[in-house]
């Protein structure tokens, strides 16, 4: 069984969103399993990865609930930057030498906890503000993945 299982109650009925919550589900299943076989390297390349495209999924939503207009967007932003210095301290004790294993285990752990609690509540919060916005915003938001993700398709 997966460490980060997912569960239909984490959809916020955004697909795009909940997408991109299932892949950064998908990076922490994949840290799980560097943990499990303790795979070192794999931690640094996962820790990596988890972080760019969180930090992309951030930007994204942050632009999207922005353009609609949502308006507990500052309050939104507090927590995401909080959350960004929480992953950039974690990368920076991987840097520093500390034990691999051990700093990936704590990413594993608060991550999973703090992206559950935040999508049932603050992103859950904007669903409704951004599904309005979205009936008429394709193709902004296909300019919108282009420019943070690099592809239209990187969900
Ligand atoms: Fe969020």
């Amino acid at each position: 069984m997966a460490y980060f299982e997912w569960n239909t109650s984490y959809d916020i009925g955004v697909d795009i969103i909940d997408s991109q919550h299932r892949r950064i589900a998908d990076y922490v299943n994949g840290l799980d399993e560097a943990i499990k076989s303790d795979d070192k390297a794999a931690v640094f390349d996962l820790m990596e990865l988890l972080k760019d495209y969180t930090f992309d999924h951030f930007a994204f939503e942050e632009q999207l609930m922005e353009r609609a207009g949502y308006p507990l967007l500052d309050a939104h932003l507090v927590v995401h930057q909080r959350f960004r210095a929480k992953v950039n301290d974690f990368e920076y004790a991987l840097r520093s030498g500390d034990d691999p294993i051990g700093v990936a285990r704590k990413i594993r752990n608060e991550l999973t906890r703090w992206l559950i609690q935040h999508i049932q509540h603050e992103d859950q919060n904007y669903a409704a503000v951004v599904r309005k916005a979205l009936k008429k915003e394709s193709s902004w938001v296909s300019a919108a993945l282009t420019r943070i993700f690099g592809t239209e398709t990187r969900v």
